[in-house]
């Protein structure tokens, strides 16, 4: 079994976005500027959105972080969007999801300006990435079909069964890796909470990718010899064996299925960093004018 390294890979493409910041910055260039919208007080949301922005610094991009309280209105959030969207000067938005429940996400995601929408979530950069068009692909599964490439690891032809539909990670996946691309050409079967005989459909996966939030879902009877398996899922729990009280866990039971597999992404330290990778990339994209 090989361990799908994200940590190092992503340290790979954070070294090559930080040079070409610097060879953009020879040229007189302005360095990339991302800003990131955060509502509330979502433990999580706080972790995430506080990575992204010290990865930014890392590479060299100048960031913003904008913070409402829970009860912001979604008028005024909207408005704020607005503001950034003919902002010159910012290249990248995200709001980081979820939202309060008062507050619509799809309009919300509907009203970033697409050249701006470097977490690919607007319903006209989901079109484009059905296409093949030019567009960003919302960082997750980028960060995916990325590793895949790096690892060199060959899709054509396999069984990707995708566990969980989510429109972040599920869905856009399960796209991806049917298309005719070099990661891709997959044979992608969809699973969700109504699938029936889930066990029987996960056993015949030569890819398996996990994107469903619950700890340690997976284990060895649900996999077959030599799949390679991408673990998507980060849940905190309660840990006395670390210093923090916490600990993350993945929705594959890492231990029970290790000599089964023939490659891993570990949790922490695979796809997650992968993620805040493929944003950087993404929003040096549309500072370059890569891709509107
Ligand atoms: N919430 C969970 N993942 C993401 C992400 O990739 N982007 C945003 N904006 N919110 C998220």
């Amino acid at each position: 079994m090989e361990v799908l390294d994200g940590n190092k890979v992503a340290t790979e493409i954070k070294n090559e976005i930080a040079e070409s910041v610097k060879r953009n910055l020879k040229l007189n260039k302005r360095p990339p500027h991302l800003a990131a919208i955060l509502v509330g007080k979502n433990g999580a949301s706080e972790t995430y959105v506080a990575a992204k922005v010290k990865a930014c610094e890392k590479v060299g991009f100048v960031s913003s972080l904008i913070r409402y309280e829970e009860n912001i209105s979604e008028e005024k959030l909207l408005k704020k969007i607005e503001e950034i969207n003919f902002d010159d000067k910012i290249d990248g938005l995200i709001v980081q999801l979820p939202l309060p429940k008062h507050i619509n996400e799809i309009k919300v995601t509907q009203s970033i300006n697409p050249s701006k929408d470097v977490d690919g979530f607007h319903p006209l950069n989901l079109g484009k990435m059905q296409l093949n068009l030019p567009t960003y692909i919302s960082a997750t599964p980028a960060g995916i079909i990325e590793l895949l490439k790096r690892y060199n690891i060959k899709t054509s032809g396999k069984h990707c069964v995708v566990v969980g539909r989510s429109n972040i990670v599920g869905l856009p996946i399960s796209i991806l890796m049917g298309k005719n691309n070099e990661i891709g050409n997959c044979t992608v079967t969809l699973t969700h909470s109504r699938t029936k005989n889930l066990k029987h459909i996960t056993n015949q996966a030569d890819i398996l990718i996990v994107a469903l939030g619950k700890a340690e879902f997976i284990d060895k009877s649900m996999i077959k010899e030599g799949v390679c398996i991408i673990d998507v899922g980060i849940t905190r729990v309660k840990s006395n064996k670390t210093k923090s009280g916490w600990k993350l866990l993945g929705d594959v039971n890492f231990n029970s299925v290790k000599e089964s597999c023939s490659y891993i992404t570990p949790v922490p330290g695979g796809v997650g960093p992968m993620t805040i990778a493929m944003l950087l990339q993404n929003t040096l994209k549309s500072a370059n004018k890569e891709v509107y």
